[in-house]
């Protein structure tokens, strides 16, 4: 599998709220030292932790065509199938928005899926989430990853339906649940949107230290995309003209 082009762009929410002094004043390090995103490990809070982003075929995400497994495990040999794969290494319990540049990878030419995974013999992967084909493309998505004492147990899409894009003509609302682009309107099909994917993330559950992870909490307050407008390097790419919907 190749890497595709990935970027990560990791926002401090907790600097913006009048509880900040205590996460400034203690930075504390990362003692996590796995960063293959198909070994296991558990984390604390201010760990860094690794996990993948597959794009193939949502059949190739199934062994015998109906049993999901990881993409780590070597039965589906996603490796020899057409596929890419991202790798992230966010910190614990930090809201962070990832990013994937498309100007040269579409994925609806992999596949047009894609599946969030980590660890091996307790491998977590989410459900295979839409991405493109030829006609629609997705760029939005919000990802939960779920620990429990600091093991990742559960890797999910959280939708909020077509609220924010409904009445906008340059979006059509998938399966009432995914807002999309026409894909033929994407600058990697010479059209004039950035359809670079956007993945907010967030945690839920407890650290090793049982720890409670908040950041799941605060995504759900701040309201789903509401922190792509605060990423102004992304002006004009990932919103781009759609903006005014986030
Ligand atoms: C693309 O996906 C949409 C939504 O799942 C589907 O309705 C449409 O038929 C697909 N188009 C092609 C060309 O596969
Ligand atoms: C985009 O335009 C270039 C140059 O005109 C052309 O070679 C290429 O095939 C076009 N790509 C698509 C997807 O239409
Ligand atoms: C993707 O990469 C292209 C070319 O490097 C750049 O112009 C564009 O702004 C990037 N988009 C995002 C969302 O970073």
């Amino acid at each position: 599998m190749e890497k595709v082009m990935a970027k990560m762009v990791v926002y401090h929410l907790l600097m913006l709220v009048t509880v900040a002094m205590t996460s400034i004043l203690v930075e504390s390090a990362n003692t996590n030292n796995v960063y293959s995103p198909c070994s296991d490990t558990t984390v604390q809070l201010s760990d860094g932790f690794t996990f993948g982003i597959a794009f193939a075929s949502r059949q190739s995400f199934f062994y015998n065509s109906n049993q999901q497994l990881s993409p780590c495990d070597r039965r589906l040999s996603l490796s020899s199938s057409n596929s890419q794969i991202s790798v992230f290494r966010p910190k614990v319990d930090e809201i962070s928005l990832l990013t994937i540049n498309t100007s040269s990878f579409s994925p609806d030419s992999y596949g047009g899926y894609m599946v969030a995974f980590a660890g091996r013999k307790y491998a977590a992967r989410s459900p295979p989430a839409f991405v493109a084909n030829s006609t629609y493309t997705v760029t939005s998505f919000t990802l939960v990853l779920e620990f429990k004492k600091g093991r990742l147990q559960n890797l999910y899409w959280k939708r909020d339906g077509c609220a924010k894009c409904a009445g906008n003509s340059g979006f059509v609302c998938l399966n009432n649940q995914d807002c999309a682009i026409k894909t033929s309107s994407c600058k990697n099909q010479n059209g004039s949107v950035d359809c670079s994917l956007g993945i907010q993330l967030a945690f839920s559950g407890t650290d090793k230290h049982l720890s409670v992870m908040n950041s799941w909490y605060e995504v759900e307050n701040l309201r789903q995309y509401s922190l792509y407008g605060l990423y102004s390097n992304l002006k004009n790419s990932l919103t781009g003209e759609y903006s005014k919907i986030f």
